[in-house]
């Protein structure tokens, strides 16, 4: 750990630690822009941001915050050339299989959303396994949004839950907030508090549509591989800021 970073270890004495969020959401973006503006191919960028994660859920564990979510593949990510797509999917199976023992050893609980039979076979391999290995573990909850789309996830829960109807085991009354989020791949997970966008971008990209609905979002202009604990720091203080009524007063 850098000087830097020790100065950062533990919670900063500013935050409250009773009012920390108990689920951020990561939009994980400006790789490409982070390479391109220091003269590098893209792909380094998307190697720098798989750090900034690592550095992200430690830190999350450091500092007590239970839940994580990171958004690292769309849906609409399949319309990038075919050298970017396949080189993110290597990337995702490569440190997957080579993260699985440490997450072991820090207790992570790792589960991965989205439509993952459609990504490649030898990636389905490792998310399964490594799905399976964590899934009894009782520490910080991670998950990671791979051939995810909010809108396919709705649709996709719509679909299940009319199938129920069609066979006869719920009326259409039953279909209530509840059993609608029991059909989300989010099942069992809470909603984000937190939502943090970097690289500036003001917009949602289609990521967990229904499950921000309260979530307080945070954008900032560092490029994902520069979100480090003092950025971190910065969005959790302005979190701490505040007003959460939920439509009250
Ligand atoms: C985010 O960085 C990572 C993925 C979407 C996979 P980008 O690759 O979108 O980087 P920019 O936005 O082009 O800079
Ligand atoms: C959102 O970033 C998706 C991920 C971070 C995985 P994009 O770079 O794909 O989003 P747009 O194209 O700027 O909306
Ligand atoms: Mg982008």
């Amino acid at each position: 750990m850098t000087k830097f970073h020790a100065a950062f270890e533990k919670l900063p004495a500013d935050l409250d630690r009773n009012r920390l969020p108990k689920h951020v959401a990561v939009i994980m973006d400006g790789n490409g822009r982070w390479a391109k503006s220091r003269g590098m191919p893209r792909f380094i960028g998307h190697q720098k941001g798989v750090d900034a994660l690592k550095n992200l859920l430690r830190c999350c564990k450091d500092w007590g915050i239970p839940a994580l979510t990171a958004y690292a593949f769309s849906t609409e990510n399949w319309g990038r050339p075919t050298e970017e797509v396949e080189f993110l999917m290597t990337l995702f199976e490569r440190v997957l299989r080579l993260e699985l023992q440490e997450m072991m050893k820090e207790n992570v609980k790792l589960r991965f959303v989205g439509n993952l039979v459609s990504l490649p076979k030898s990636l389905q391999e490792e998310i399964y396994k490594s799905m399976e290995a964590t899934a009894n573990n009782q520490g910080i909850e991670f998950t990671v949004a791979t051939n995810y789309g909010g809108r396919e996830e709705i649709i996709q829960a719509t679909r299940a839950i009319a199938q129920l109807v069609r066979e006869g085991d719920i009326s259409p009354d039953d279909i209530d907030e509840n059993l609608f989020e029991n059909h989300l791949y989010t099942a069992g997970l809470s909603s984000p508090d937190l939502l943090i966008r970097s690289s500036g971008e003001m917009r949602l990209s289609n990521f967990l549509l229904w499950q921000i609905a309260y979530a307080e979002i945070y954008v900032t202009p560092v490029m994902w591989p520069d979100f480090d604990r003092l950025q971190f720091y910065k969005a959790l203080l302005a979190y701490q800021q505040r007003d959460r009524r939920f439509g009250k007063l």
